[in-house]
């Protein structure tokens, strides 16, 4: 049994680990270490204290896959409920539906009993303030700060495209002792970005997949890089056409070069495993980390990531 996350989700791993453990599932695993960093205030880039989008709301997006059946749940841009990922398995056991989005998800995050509440904190407003008031053009800071910014939305959402804030999300991938693979992926999304934006976290393929025969595979980074090359399902189809986790995580990150306008400052990170549960972290910026718990350790590895340089693929 095992569980990988991306570095931000190693709070929820000893939870998951410990429902394997009592003979839980995979999907129990993955959703109740998510529901953690979904309730952390302090991790800006998933849930409760999630920065904004452009007009200061919070929108919430995420996925869960379950490996066994292939079945999986998603919502997007999801307002006023800080567990997304609990919604979006809802959505995979309740209805004949995979992926809601904004109102729809809401008016059913509602009907499946879920609380609403203002996910918005004091520090993440403050911070959102100072980062619109920053991006601004100094000849129409005054006019747009006094109302126009909704007039001129598509114009600041190419402004404020901070890497370091555009690219955080929570991944955790799980395998339990009968076998199963599943997935699970949350995020607020890209800091400031135009309201109704999604990214790879709720769309099955891009930002998640997994398939007990193969493996699975979870994304953090720009979204809009994994969108375009469907990078979590590559990751997994990689394997089941021969490739080992490895050959299969690089195949899947060289193909974003191709899609990448400046790949020195393309941002994408994922955690995979192949069908036998060996992990595996990769990305584009050196330095970073992932996290694994097999259910023989007494706490999680943290251990560097796979680093690669898409500068150097031929594109
Ligand atoms: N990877 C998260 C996002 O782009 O929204």
């Amino acid at each position: 049994m095992i569980v990988v996350a991306s570095a931000n989700g190693k709070i929820g791993i000893p939870a998951a680990m410990e429902i394997l453990r009592a003979g839980g599932s995979a999907l129990d695993a993955v959703e109740a270490a998510t529901r953690i960093v979904e309730d952390n205030p302090d991790d800006h880039t998933v849930g409760y204290g999630g920065y904004p989008n452009l007009l200061g709301e919070v929108e919430l997006d995420a996925s869960i896959m379950d490996g066994r059946t292939l079945r999986a749940g998603a919502v997007g841009a999801l307002k006023g409920y800080r567990h997304p990922i609990s919604v979006a398995r809802k959505v995979m056991e309740e209805l004949p539906h995979v992926l809601l989005v904004g109102e729809g998800a809401a008016r059913f995050a509602a009907e499946m009993g879920f609380q609403a509440e203002n996910l918005l904190t004091d520090e993440a407003a403050t911070v959102y303030r100072q980062g619109i008031s920053g991006a601004l053009p100094p000849d129409k800071a005054r006019d747009w700060l006094s109302g126009g910014i909704d007039r001129n939305l598509a114009r600041l959402a190419r402004l404020t495209t901070d890497p370091e804030r555009a690219a955080g999300t929570v991944n955790f991938i799980a395998k339990d002792r009968e076998g199963n693979i599943a997935v699970a992926v949350s995020t607020s999304g890209w800091a400031w970005k135009y309201p109704g934006r999604l990214g790879d976290s709720p769309v099955i393929g891009a930002g998640n997949y997994a398939d007990n025969r193969y493996g699975a595979c979870a994304c953090t980074g720009w979204g809009e890089l994994a969108l375009r090359c469907g990078t979590a399902h590559a990751v997994v189809l990689y394997q089941r056409l021969g490739f080992g986790l490895e050959q299969a995580c690089r195949q899947a990150m060289h193909d974003l070069a191709y899609v990448a306008e400046d790949p020195a400052r393309a941002i994408m990170n994922l955690i995979a495993i192949n069908r036998d549960g060996r992990p595996i972290g990769m990305t584009t910026v050196p330095g970073r980390t992932y996290v694994w718990m097999t259910d023989d350790l007494d706490a999680p590895v943290e251990e560097p990531r796979v680093v690669i340089d898409l500068t150097r693929v031929k594109r």
